[in-house]
C-alpha cells in the first residue's frame, strides 16, 4: 500500500530538525553539563550559586546545555520544595532592557504593563518580587552581547548589584555570549562579578558533528532513508567551517528536503551539495536584501553594464555613467564617483562583485567590475523591491544583449 505513491516520506517529524528543538541527550557536552551543574549547585541546599559566563562560537551548543540545565534544575527544586526559581532570557530577542527585565518580573509573578514604567520602577518591583520569593533567582541572560552592544551594560549593573541591597531574595546569573570581545565591552566591576566563574564551549570536531547528526537523524528521518556517508558529508562541510551543530543539523534537514521534493527514495551526497548551495545563496539573499538604496542601484548598474558585452566585465567609468542615468530614472540624487567607489568597494567586500585594477600605461588605471554571483539571485532580491524592479526591467531591455 505505501508503494503506491512514488517516493516516500523520508521527514518523519521535522520539528526534531529545526535548530529551536531541545533534545534529551547531548552528545559531547556532558562535561559542561556537569560543570554547570556544580556551579548552580548551591542553590537546591539555599546557597547562592556563583554567576556564570559562557562563551564560545555560534552553534556549539550554549543554548541547548543551558536550556537542559535549567529544566533539571527547576524540576529538582521543586521536587525538594526549595525555594529556587530559574528564569531564561534570550536577550536578542526580547530586544530592550525593559523586556529583558519584565520577563524577569514575569518569573517572579510581577506583572510589568508593556511599556510606560520607568526602569527605575520596574528595577524596585523587581526587588519586591525577589523580597517575597525569599530564596534564589538564577536569571540566565542568553546572548547578552547584544543587549550590552546597544544598550551598555547598565542592566548588568544593576543585577550584580542586586545582592548587595539586604533583600531577602538573592540572585545568581548566567551570562552567555558567542562573541569573545565581548568581555572588552565590559565595566571591570561588572565583568569581575560575571566572570565568578566561566565556561568554554569550543567548537564541535566533525566526528562530533556526526555524532549528534545520527542521534537526530534516527529520530527525525525514516529508517534507510540516509547512510553514513550522508551523515559524514554534513559533519565535514559544517566541520570545516567552524564546528556549528547549526550549519550541520541545517544541511541534514535541507538536504532531506531536497530529496523529497526530488521524490527520491533516500538522500544522496548530491542532496547535500545542493542544500549546501541553497544555504549559501540564502545568505546571499539576506546579505543583499538589506542593502542601502544607493548600493543597490550601484549593484543593479553592475548587472546593467555586464549585460552591455565585455564579456560581462565594466570599467569603474562606464559603471558610474550607467548608476547617473538609473538615478535620474528613479528620481534620485546620484552621489559623487568618489562614494560610488567606496560603494563598489563594500559589494566586493561581501562577495557580490570582484574588481580588479588594470593599467592603461601612461593613461593610467581603472578598475574592472564584474558580478561575483549569479545575475538570477541579484534579480531575485530586486524582485521584492518595486523601485529597483521596474529599474532593472526597463534598463535591461534597452541594453544590448551580448
Ligand atoms: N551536543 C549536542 N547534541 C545535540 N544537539 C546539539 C548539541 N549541540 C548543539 N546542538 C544543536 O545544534 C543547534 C545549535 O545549538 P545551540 O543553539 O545550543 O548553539 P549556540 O551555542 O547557542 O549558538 P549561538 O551562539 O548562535 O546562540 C541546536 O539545534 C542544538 O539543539
Ligand atoms: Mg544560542
Amino acid at each position: 500500500m505505501a508503494r503506491l505513491e512514488s517516493g516516500r516520506r523520508i521527514i518523519l517529524s521535522r520539528d526534531v530538525l529545526r535548530a529551536d528543538y531541545l533534545p534529551e541527550s547531548l552528545p559531547h557536552r556532558w562535561e559542561h553539563i556537569r560543570r554547570m551543574g556544580e556551579v548552580l549547585a548551591p542553590c537546591l541546599i539555599g546557597g547562592r550559586p556563583s554567576n556564570l559566563f559562557i562563551y564560545g562560537k555560534t552553534g556549539t551548543g550554549k543554548t541547548a546545555v543551558a536550556k537542559h540545565v535549567l529544566k533539571r534544575f527547576s524540576a529538582e527544586a521543586s521536587r525538594r520544595d526549595v525555594r529556587a526559581r530559574f528564569v531564561y532570557v534570550n536577550c536578542r530577542i526580547a530586544g530592550t532592557e525593559y523586556r529583558v527585565l519584565a520577563e524577569i518580573c514575569a518569573s517572579l509573578d510581577v506583572r510589568i504593563p508593556f511599556t510606560g514604567l520607568s526602569k527605575a520602577e520596574v528595577f524596585s518591583r523587581m526587588r519586591n518580587g525577589l523580597n517575597r520569593l525569599w530564596g534564589m533567582l538564577v536569571i540566565c541572560l542568553d546572548e547578552v552581547d547584544v543587549l550590552v552592544k546597544s544598550f551598555g551594560d547598565g542592566l548588568l549593573y544593576e543585577l550584580t548589584r542586586s545582592n548587595d541591597q539586604g533583600s531577602s531574595g538573592h540572585v545568581a546569573i548566567i551570562g552567555i555570549s558567542n562573541d569573545l570581545m565581548f568581555k572588552e565591552q565590559l565595566d571591570p566591576r561588572v565583568l569581575s562579578s560575571l566572570s565568578e566563574e566561566e565556561l568554554v564551549f569550543h567548537p564541535y570536531t566533525a566526528n562530533e558533528l556526526a555524532d549528534i547528526l545520527r542521534e537526530r537523524a534516527s529520530m527525525s528521518l525514516s529508517e534507510g532513508s540516509y547512510d553514513e556517508s550522508v551523515i559524514r558529508l554534513c559533519a565535514a562541510l559544517a566541520a570545516a567551517e567552524h564546528g556549528d551543530a547549526r550549519r550541520a543539523l541545517d544541511l541534514l534537514r535541507v538536504a532531506a528536503e531536497v530529496a523529497e521534493r526530488e521524490g527520491a527514495e533516500r538522500i544522496e551526497e548530491r542532496h547535500v551539495r545542493a542544500a549546501q548551495g541553497l544555504i549559501e545563496r540564502g545568505r546571499v539573499y539576506e546579505a543583499l536584501s538589506s542593502l542601502p538604496l544607493h548600493s543597490r542601484i550601484v549593484l543593479l548598474a553592475v548587472l546593467v553594464a555586464s549585460k552591455g558585452g565585455g564579456n560581462g566585465i565594466a570599467t569603474s567609468g562606464a559603471i558610474y555613467s550607467t548608476y547617473k542615468a538609473l538615478c535620474v530614472e528613479a528620481g534620485v540624487e546620484p552621489l559623487t564617483d568618489r562614494r560610488v567607489s567606496t560603494l563598489i568597494s563594500e559589494l566586493d567586500m561581501l562577495g557580490v562583485v570582484s574588481c580588479d585594477l588594470v593599467s592603461f600605461g601612461r593613461h593610467g588605471r581603472t578598475r574592472r567590475i564584474r558580478l561575483a554571483i549569479n545575475s538570477d539571485e541579484v534579480m531575485s532580491v530586486f524582485e521584492r523591491d518595486e523601485l529597483l524592479s521596474s529599474l532593472a526591467s526597463k534598463m535591461l531591455k534597452n541594453a544590448p544583449q551580448n
